[in-house]
């Protein structure tokens, strides 16, 4: 089959972008789209011109490293599909694609369809840890974890951080992918002695990135490859509740202003003194 391309290219993140259209010949539809893609790049190369710049690693649904938008719709609308994984089986012999990279502002373009995602990196380095000792893999069943915490924290680790559901959201939110990030640990009984604290620092760490806030569209659920759902957003809001109603407990320090002394410390100093 034969396909126009309609391609944003951008040589860094401070050039101007534009539309780049091109001709694509004899694409089988065993060919994934990244297949595609290089068969395209090779045919830019011999002709002298930069092959089209796109991320990827395992090509197989995995490491989560693709991505990008195809006619408007992340990791081109097949559900549960990567574009590493998206056949060209799905397309039609004289169909015209758009293909631009993730649109978010925490997102910037790198080159071409590569967007810059380590403010995803940030979120995970404030609390997607566990205080677990290092050491030889413990004995199977040592600690008990009951079969729904184990499914639940399993389906939220299939998240592969793609930012298909930031590019997806009106907002550019990325609660889907920070509340899959907790869910996976706040749910095993490994993760409960950072709970609160994991919960307030990826929220905190999440909103100093440049993310909208979730208005219930359910768009990131419908594009994400690895089908997280949208209760684990309910979830992280309700973690979030609880670890707030915790650190509400602890005694209020005000920078600036003087602590009077409780009356039993008052007390404690006479018989001291
Ligand atoms: S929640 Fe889904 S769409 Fe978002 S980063 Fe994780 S795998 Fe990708
Ligand atoms: S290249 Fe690894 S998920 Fe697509």
């Amino acid at each position: 089959m034969d396909l126009t391309l309609s391609i944003w290219r951008q040589h860094n993140a401070n050039a101007s972008g534009k539309f780049v259209t091109y001709q694509v010949q004899d694409v089988t539809p065993d060919m994934s789209f990244l297949e595609m893609l290089d068969a395209l790049n090779e045919d830019l190369l011999s002709r002298g011109e930069p092959p089209v710049a796109f991320e990827h690693d395992c090509r197989e649904g995995i490491c989560g490293s693709c991505g990008f938008l195809i006619n408007g719709v992340a990791h081109g609308g097949q559900r549960g599909t990567t574009v590493c994984q998206l056949a060209m089986r799905f397309f039609k012999d004289g169909d015209s694609l758009t293909l631009e990279p993730w649109r978010a502002r925490a997102f910037p373009v790198v080159r071409d369809l590569i967007v810059n995602r380590s403010a995803f990196d940030r979120i995970i380095q404030a609390g997607g840890f566990i205080s677990a000792p290092t050491g030889s893999a413990p004995d199977a069943n040592a600690i008990l974890v009951p079969k729904e915490a184990a499914d639940t924290a399993f389906d939220a680790a299939a998240c592969i951080g793609c930012g298909a559901c930031v590019a997806a959201c009106p907002n550019a939110a990325a609660m889907l992918f920070t509340s899959a990030k907790l869910t996976h640990l706040n749910a095993l009984p490994q993760g409960q002695p950072q709970r609160d604290e994991r919960t307030l620092s990826m929220v905190v760490a999440m909103a100093n990135e440049s993310f909208g806030s979730c208005t219930n569209h359910g768009e990131c659920e419908a594009v994400c490859p690895k089908e997280i759902p949208l209760e684990f957003i309910g979830k992280m809001n309700r973690d979030l509740l609880r670890a707030v109603w915790h650190r509400h407990r602890e005694p209020l320090v005000i920078p600036g202003i003087v602590q009077e002394p409780l009356h039993e410390h008052v007390g404690i100093e006479a018989e001291e003194s």
